[in-house]
């Protein structure tokens, strides 16, 4: 076998992803060879949120994930469900209605099941909560916490559970890798979900960082270690690593990227329910990072041409001397 993050991964037995759109995937070959060849997970980036497998009342549509769940499964690869439950893309046909609380609660269990069931046995792990808490440690506004209240996050995973037992449950969150005050709240919500016996199973951690805010290190590694005791997995979910306005030339610039790559890698190995690493996106190419924040950036692993970056030769370094 030639030598590639996948074939190290998974002797390490770890899972490195990548998140994926439908456009490269049914349009660019050379997209669908580099994920195959490095890559033994995936997440669709858009595919499975909700207002993209529902945008018409009563009406899924799931042409799209399914196209991304059966490249994965010809190609033997993980699938990483995203997500479940969010307060972001909900569609507008259910935003716009009047509900009470017992109609929103039928409303997210019939979407938890519809979904979580069409995808039994094919998808391995799902992000069942998205980005729950915010950064002063309140929960999110949302239409699931106006509608339920902060009893919808248990709820969620319990559907999912009976929906799919077989498949990993995650708590996804951005902005919580360190410590902080929204990572404390992540971590007493957890720690209260696991005593009530709630099927969680992991905590993903996006991961969206840029080199001019680091994560602080011995933070990230403590981090984990409390989310670790718990009995939790740890995923880091989403990882990029923005370069726009950090110093120096652009070849420092991706030396520096590389590091960041290398150190979150190394961490996470410390950790002994680490899971695995999936980056948000495959190329430099089609990264959502410069339409986010509106500078152009080259935040992954392959530049636009597909080139191997520096970042993609220390990831490979730290899997190799494992
Ligand atoms: C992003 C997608 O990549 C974009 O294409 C879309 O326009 C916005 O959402 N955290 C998440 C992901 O959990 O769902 C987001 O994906 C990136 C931030």
């Amino acid at each position: 076998m030639t030598l590639s993050l996948r074939s190290l991964a998974e002797e390490c037995g770890i899972w490195i992803g990548a998140a994926v759109g439908i456009e490269p995937l049914s349009s660019d070959g050379t997209f669908c060879d580099v994920l195959a060849r490095e890559f033994n997970a995936i997440t669709p980036d858009n595919a499975m949120k909700f207002e993209h497998l529902c945008p018409e009342m009563g009406q899924y549509n799931f042409r799209d994930a399914d196209e991304i769940v059966s490249f994965a499964q010809v190609h033997r690869m993980h699938v990483r469900g995203h997500t479940l439950v969010w307060h972001r893309r909900i569609p507008q046909w259910l935003l716009k209605q009047d509900l009470s609380r017992d109609q929103v609660v039928a409303v997210l269990e019939e979407h938890i099941f519809t979904v979580a069931e069409h995808f039994r046995g094919r998808v391995a792990a799902w992000d069942v909560i998205n980005e729950a808490v915010e950064e002063n440690g309140l929960f999110q506004d949302s239409f699931w916490l106006r509608g339920i209240g902060s009893e919808y996050l248990e709820l969620a995973f319990r559907w999912a559970n009976q929906a799919d037992p077989g498949a990993l449950l995650f708590y996804n969150e951005w902005g919580g890798e360190d410590l902080n005050r929204k990572s404390d709240a992540v971590y007493s919500l957890l720690q209260k979900l696991v005593q009530h016996r709630v099927p969680v199973h992991g905590i993903g951690l996006q991961m969206h960082v840029s080199l001019m805010e680091p994560p602080d290190r011995q933070g990230l590694v403590a981090n984990m270690r409390r989310f670790a005791d718990l009995g939790l997995q740890i995923y880091i979910t989403e990882m990029d690593v923005q370069i726009h306005n950090s110093p120096g030339s652009l070849k420092q610039q991706l030396e520096a990227q590389a590091e960041m790559y290398r150190e979150i890698l190394e961490a996470c190995f410390s950790i002994s329910t680490f899971k695995g690493l999936s980056t948000w996106g495959v190329t430099d190419r089609y990264s959502w990072i410069p339409q986010f924040t509106g500078y152009p950036d080259a935040p992954l692993l392959f530049d636009e041409s597909y080139q191997f970056k520096p970042a993609y030769w220390a990831l490979l370094d730290v899997l190799q001397s494992r």
